[in-house]
This record gives structure tokens, C-alpha cells and sequence, in this order.
């Protein structure tokens, strides 16, 4: 890796052929060509003005826990490090505050509650950056970002402009927003988040309709957790349940959730009276992916040097020494079982570059 400044007119440091395997959970190997860090809004608009890197093509990379790198990632590569915890508004039903897109998400919510403002104790422990949050609409154990959502700033990648969006220009869905569209209204490639605000409601109440949650509550006869109890409980259920990405490389939740029709599931259960779903508002239903890969007899199976973690057949991981390629095949290969055997497709979580 060797450094070079931006342009005579700008300090932009750029660096150039870096390892990118400490900067994705997977632990994949990559190399970025050039590597920019983002602090300021004012930095992605040198990077636009500068006369050779301006015009390649953008990765924006956060804590990389949402990504599958099989390739160099072609052009730049945008580390967003933009800093920053603040109270920005204290109102009679809600605190309002505003946390850097490089900020961890879990040091986020574990300020937000020692500050005495709870509400994001459910999203405890989810690995990533706070700014990659509002993309995926992360979502644990009864709530999703969206639900604690008040705006975003992003910069244009193209106009350089910085916004302002609201929860309804992020058309937030189940791990989607407009973020992960390309084409038209879509943002995919096309915006970088600086900052987010969430509202956290006052009086706050308690979200534990979550089963892992119930049972929790059963075993400790605590019929009433405050925030920080809630908070220690998401943290030890993930603990016992998923890879820390510090330790064996994944990114969380490989696959999406499938939400089929009720005829559908209907059909399914009549085969596998076992199988875990759960009824959505339109009348519809969302199954357990997890499940389902669970049982196609993956649990613990690997390809190459990437497998499918013991404890949560969701979830793949790398062995060590992985390639991106490896995961993919693993991917492909689970996505055949489970339509060979349900007729279901899943759709993967994270990125592929
Ligand atoms: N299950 C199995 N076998 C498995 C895994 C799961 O039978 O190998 C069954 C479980 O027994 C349970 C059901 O499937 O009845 C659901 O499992 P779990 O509660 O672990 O949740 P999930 O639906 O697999 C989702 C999110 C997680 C989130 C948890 C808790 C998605 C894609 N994943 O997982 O999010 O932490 O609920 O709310 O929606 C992530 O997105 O990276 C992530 C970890």
C-alpha cells in the first residue's frame, strides 16, 4: 500500500492497493486499487472533483459486514469514517438523536442507553456501522430500524449535492430500502450516508414479543426488563446463537426470510407440518430460512472453505482462508436444495461484488 494526495487543489489522502481482508466480517480477500476515507461530506466532493478518480466507478464500503467480495472491487473504494454521537433534540414524546454513518451501531446503542435514552436495546450487538444500518433496515428480535427511524444526510455520488431523506423517501421494507435499488427512484451506487437520526419514543415501552424474549422472561421471572436487561438479554441470545465476526468471518443472516402465500404455505405444511412460519398483516406468510436450509441437512456442511455455521443454519461462514467465490458456490448450491425440496428461492442478504 503506498499514499498519494488527491490533486494540487485538494489534501484527499488516497491510498492505493489496499488489503481490504481486515475491512469485511467475511474475512475475504480483496484489494482496493484506491482507497479514500470519508470524514466530512466535504471529502466525497473532493474525491468527485478530482480529475482522475472522480469519474470511476464507487464502492462505499461501512464495517463491511454486509458484503461478499469475489473480485477486486473495480475503481475506488469509499471508507466512511464519518464520526460523531449527539443529543440533537429533546422533545415531551421522543429523544432525537444523530450518530456518524462510521460510528459502530453497537457502541450506538450502548451510548444511547448509558446517556439514559433507551429504545434501540432490541438492535444490540448487530455488527456493522450506524450508517449502513438504514440500507439493510437492519431488524432483531421484534424491531427494525424503521421503526426508530427519523431522517438521514447522504451525498450524491453524481451531483455531489448533499440531502436530507425521510423515512418515506428511504422506502424502508424487510432488509430493503431504496438504498438497494439500482435503476430509476432506486439509490443503490448512487448515495453515500453521512449521518442518521433516530426518535426514540418517550415513555419508552418495552418490545418483547419476540419468542427468544418470552423465554427469557420465563426463565428469569422477570416479568417487567427494563432497557439495559432487554439489552443484555439480545446480547447473550446472539452471543449463544451467532459467530463473532471477530472470531470466525460472516455476515450475519445469509439469506432473507421468504414471505410466500398463504396457498403456498398452506401446501408446504401439508408436507412438513414442522416447518416455522409466521402469519404477516397482508395475509401472507414469512418462513424461517434458517429452517428451511436446516432441513435440506446443511447445518455444519461445508464447501471448499466455506460452511454453514453449526448453531444457525442461516448463517454462512468462513472457515479460514475462504474466497469470495467459495461462499458464492456454497450459496448457489443451499438456494438449489431448498427450491429442489420447497420450490422456494432465496434471495441473499448482503451485497455481492
Ligand atoms: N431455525 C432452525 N434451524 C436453524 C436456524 C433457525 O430450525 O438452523 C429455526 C429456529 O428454531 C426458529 C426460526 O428458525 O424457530 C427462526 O430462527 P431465529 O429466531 O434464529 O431467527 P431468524 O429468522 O433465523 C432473523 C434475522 C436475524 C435476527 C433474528 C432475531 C433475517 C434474515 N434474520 O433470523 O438477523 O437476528 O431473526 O430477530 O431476518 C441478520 O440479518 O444478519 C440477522 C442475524
Amino acid at each position: 500500500m503506498h499514499l498519494s494526495t488527491g490533486s494540487s487543489q485538494s489534501s484527499l489522502p488516497i491510498e492505493h492497493g489496499v488489503n481490504l481482508r481486515e475491512l469485511n466480517t467475511f474475512g475475504l480477500p480483496a484489494t482496493a486499487t484506491h482507497l479514500v476515507r470519508i470524514a466530512s461530506d466535504a471529502d466525497v466532493r473532493r474525491l468527485l472533483d478530482h480529475p482522475r478518480l472522480g469519474r470511476l466507478p464507487k464502492l462505499v464500503l461501512g464495517g463491511g459486514s454486509n458484503l461478499v467480495l469475489t473480485r477486486d472491487p473495480p475503481g475506488v473504494v469509499m471508507r466512511v469514517e464519518v464520526m460523531g454521537r449527539r443529543l440533537v433534540a429533546e422533545h415531551d414524546d421522543a429523544w432525537v438523536v444523530e450518530f456518524g454513518a462510521g460510528e459502530s451501531w453497537h457502541d450506538c446503542v450502548r451510548w444511547t442507553l448509558e446517556q439514559g435514552w433507551p429504545g434501540l436495546e432490541n438492535l444490540a450487538l448487530i455488527p456493522g456501522t450506524a450508517g449502513a444500518a438504514p440500507v439493510q433496515n437492519i431488524g432483531a428480535y421484534g424491531l427494525e430500524l424503521a421503526d426508530r427511524f427519523d431522517a438521514l444526510d447522504a451525498v450524491d455520488l453524481v451531483t455531489g449535492r448533499s440531502v436530507t431523506l425521510d423515512a418515506r423517501a428511504c422506502a424502508f421494507g424487510y432488509r430493503d430500502s431504496v438504498f438497494k435499488h439500482a435503476g430509476f427512484g432506486g439509490l443503490a451506487g448512487r448515495s453515500l450516508v453521512t449521518r442518521v437520526r433516530l426518535r426514540l419514543p418517550r415513555p419508552w415501552k418495552p418490545v418483547l414479543g419476540y419468542l427468544d424474549l418470552e423465554r427469557r422472561m420465563a426463565e428469569t421471572g422477570c416479568a417487567h426488563p427494563d432497557a439495559r436487561t432487554i439489552f443484555d438479554w439480545v446480547c447473550e441470545i446472539r452471543r449463544a446463537k451467532l459467530p463473532d465476526p471477530a472470531v470466525v468471518g460472516n455476515a450475519g443472516s445469509f439469506f432473507k426470510n421468504p414471505v410466500v402465500s398463504a396457498e403456498q404455505c398452506h401446501d408446504i405444511i401439508a408436507r412438513d407440518p414442522h416447518i416455522v412460519h409466521y402469519p404477516l398483516p397482508d395475509g401472507r406468510f414469512k418462513l424461517a430460512a434458517g429452517w428451511l436450509i436446516d432441513a435440506c441437512g446443511w447445518k455444519g456442511k461445508n464447501v471448499g472453505r466455506a460452511g454453514v455455521y453449526e448453531r444457525q443454519a442461516l448463517v454462512l461462514v468462513n472457515r479460514g482462508g475462504a474466497s469470495g467465490a467459495e461462499v458464492v458456490t456454497l450459496a448457489r448450491a443451499i438456494q438449489e436444495s431448498v427450491y429442489g425440496r420447497f420450490g422456494i428461492r432465496l434471495e441473499p442478504e448482503p451485497v455481492v461484488v
